[in-house]
């Protein structure tokens, strides 16, 4: 990939507004609205993290994604409601491989907020900066067994499972499975042009 484009994209994150949303940088003003959702065991039951056990390891985390801000490292949009302004969760790229020209992508919704499609809006609006700004060729996700809200999101936007590794992942004390699913910029596309006949 063309590093300028890297680094147009993340050295100022760009507001993105879909049909319910704002995607947008993740702010000091969301700290209650983000500590609401990550202190809840369900939330990061599938994730790399743990529940947040106090305001503190919030405010730590929004520091750390606004020196992310600074650095113009790949990294999360805040999803917050367009109604209200609400923080309900995030999504963005967890890494970004410029050789191969992929990215992974991460996302996380508020409990409360589930079942309504939101994420869904936010991924194909990640998606479509992945393929559109950054001219990525393949987007990927890698999902914990068991996080079955997740594969269904990730088929929902087109993506497909490519194969599963084993006990490969050692998170919180535990040897976990994981798959990969990911979509082609050809399959995104080719979904797109279905989409819009
Ligand atoms: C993974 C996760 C984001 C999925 O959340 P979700 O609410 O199921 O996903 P969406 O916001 O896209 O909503 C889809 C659901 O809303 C329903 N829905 C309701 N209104 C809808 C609308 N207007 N448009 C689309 N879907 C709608 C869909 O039918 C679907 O329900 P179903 O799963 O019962 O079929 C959420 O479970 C989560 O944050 N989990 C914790 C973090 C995590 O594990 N992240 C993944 C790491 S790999």
């Amino acid at each position: 990939m063309d590093d300028r484009k890297y680094r147009k994209l993340f050295s100022d994150l760009p507001i993105i507004t879909t049909d319910r949303l704002i995607l947008r940088k993740i702010m000091p003003e969301d700290l209650y609205d983000m500590y609401e959702y990550a202190c809840e065991p369900e939330v990061s039951r599938f994730l790399l993290w743990s529940p947040h056990l106090n305001i503190a390891e919030t405010r730590g985390h929004i520091e750390y994604l606004q020196k992310q801000y600074r650095k113009s490292c790949c990294t999360d949009w805040g999803i917050a409601l367009k109604t209200n302004n609400k923080l309900i969760g995030t999504c963005g790229f967890a890494s970004v491989d410029l050789h191969n020209n992929k990215a992974e992508i991460g996302y996380v919704l508020s409990n409360k907020y589930r079942g309504r499609g939101y994420m869904r809006e936010a991924v194909m609006a990640v998606m479509d900066a992945g393929f559109n700004r950054l001219g990525l060729n393949r987007i990927e996700a890698r999902i914990l067994e068991g996080n079955r809200d997740s594969e269904k999101l990730a088929e929902s936007v087109g993506m497909v499972r490519e194969g599963t590794l084993r006990r490969a992942l050692f998170i919180k004390g535990v040897y976990k499975t994981f798959s990969y699913y990911a979509i082609t910029e050809e399959d995104y596309r080719e979904t797109q042009s279905l989409h819009n006949a």
